[in-house]
């Protein structure tokens, strides 16, 4: 059910980005790009591979392929979410030829878009979560678990996972982290500090981050101070017992609490959310496509979300 639920706020979310942002593709495809747009749409899969699930339209137009829509190989997508639904034809109207069935069946098609595909590569942060988990954490959450990575590239873990009972009273500002590696084209925000505005980055990426003020001093909720204990840790090995495990884990992560998976991505994509985006620096345009109203409401009348183009 809570994935569920999640799965629907998802969808509205994304069909107000659908209407508000970018119109332009709502036409040219059974409106995959929407979602498969987004730089950074990855997924972490079972064996700690990363399946990227971004398209760069882009990218996409210059390809040879790019007369095609999306559905004419990707067969029985029609429904959200469709994890799983991998079926490619590549014969039903092309490549009908002996010649080129006997060539596809020696080529790998796994790497298919993979010039139309952008991700973070490196993000050397020096944090002690990095250390243990890798830049795209999630793989747990069908359908959302893609989005909450492609906000690592937006967001320091503790925006979303800090336990919000120990620090009730943050603000949020941004901090930077140099040396980022992007394949493709770089995606998320650099803030200026003497500007005080984002743009886009190159190497040097910036993350929204909670801040706490005690004694009139501000303290960034990141944690740094843990990482050299942390690679300790690692090295050491395996730990011999449950228990000690246990109090390690509760360690390393004392300032970590859980987010309610259904209603994630309306605590920020909305009104008066957690972000104050005009604050931090975004423009009024961005911050428009990045607020979200009424979700909550609307959520309980879908049952299921049908991609519209194909069952028009
Ligand atoms: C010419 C055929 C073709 C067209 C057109 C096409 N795809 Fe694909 N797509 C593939 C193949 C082949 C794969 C790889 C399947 C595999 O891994 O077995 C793939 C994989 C994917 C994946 C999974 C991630 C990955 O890279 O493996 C996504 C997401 C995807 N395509 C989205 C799209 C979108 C969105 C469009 C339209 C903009 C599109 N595709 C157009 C053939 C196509
Ligand atoms: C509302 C957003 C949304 C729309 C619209 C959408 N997708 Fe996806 N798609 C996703 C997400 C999110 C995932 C990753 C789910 C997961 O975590 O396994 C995904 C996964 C995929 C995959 C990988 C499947 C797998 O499990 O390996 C393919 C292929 C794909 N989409 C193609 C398409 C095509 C083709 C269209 C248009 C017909 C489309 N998508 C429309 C959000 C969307
Ligand atoms: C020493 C290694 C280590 C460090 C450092 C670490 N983690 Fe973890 N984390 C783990 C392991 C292993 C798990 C798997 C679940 C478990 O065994 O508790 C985990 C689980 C989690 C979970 C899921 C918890 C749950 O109950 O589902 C979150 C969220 C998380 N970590 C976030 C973070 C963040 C944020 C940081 C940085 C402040 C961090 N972790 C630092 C090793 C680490
Ligand atoms: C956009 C918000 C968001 C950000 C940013 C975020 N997470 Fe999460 N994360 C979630 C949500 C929601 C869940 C599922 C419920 C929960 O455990 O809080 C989750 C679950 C997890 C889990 C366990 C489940 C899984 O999918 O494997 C781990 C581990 C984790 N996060 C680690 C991290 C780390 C490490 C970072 C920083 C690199 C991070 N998260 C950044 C929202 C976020
Ligand atoms: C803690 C706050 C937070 C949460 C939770 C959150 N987002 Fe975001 N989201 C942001 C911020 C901030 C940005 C823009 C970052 C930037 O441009 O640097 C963003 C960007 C996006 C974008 C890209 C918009 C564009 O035009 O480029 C999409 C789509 C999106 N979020 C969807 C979601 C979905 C779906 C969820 C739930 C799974 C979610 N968000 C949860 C803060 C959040």
């Amino acid at each position: 059910m809570m994935n569920k639920l999640s799965g629907y706020s998802v969808v509205l979310i994304l069909y107000y980005f659908i209407f508000s942002s970018s119109p332009s593709y709502a036409t040219e495809d059974a409106g995959c790009l929407f979602c498969h747009q987004y730089p950074g749409l990855v997924r972490l899969q079972k064996n700690g591979s990363l399946k990227n699930l971004h398209i760069d339209p882009e990218f996409y137009r210059k390809s040879s392929h790019a007369e095609l829509g999306c559905e004419d190989c990707h067969k029985g997508i029609n429904k959200i979410p469709h994890v799983g639904a991998n079926e490619i034809n590549c014969t039903s109207g092309c490549h009908q030829s002996k010649e080129d069935q006997a060539l596809l069946k020696q080529t790998t098609l796994k790497n298919f878009h993979e010039n139309q595909q952008s991700v973070i590569t490196r993000m050397p942060d020096q944090t002690s979560c990095k250390v243990c988990h890798p830049v795209y954490p999630h793989s747990k959450q069908p359908f959302i678990r893609a989005w909450l990575n492609m906000h690592t590239g937006y967001l320091i873990c503790e925006t979303c996972h800090l336990k919000k009972e120990k620090y009730p009273d943050v603000s949020y500002q941004w901090v930077t982290t140099k040396h980022v590696a992007f394949k493709g084209k770089s995606f998320g925000s650099y803030f200026d500090p003497d500007k005080k505005h984002t743009q886009s980055p190159e190497s040097s990426l910036s993350r929204i981050v909670p801040v706490v003020t005690a004694n009139g001093i501000e303290r960034v909720l990141v944690n740094f101070e843990d990482t050299e204990k942390a690679r300790a840790f690692l090295a050491a090995g395996p730990v011999s017992s449950k228990e000690n495990r246990e109090v390690a884990m509760a360690y390393y992560h004392r300032d970590i609490g859980k987010m309610n998976v259904a209603t994630v991505c309306e605590t920020c994509h909305t009104q008066n959310g957690l972000l104050d985006f005009i604050a931090l620096g975004f423009t009024k345009e961005r911050a428009n496509v990045l607020i979200n109203t009424n979700i909550n409401s609307i959520v309980s009348e879908y049952d299921d979300f049908y991609i519209p183009h194909i069952f028009k």
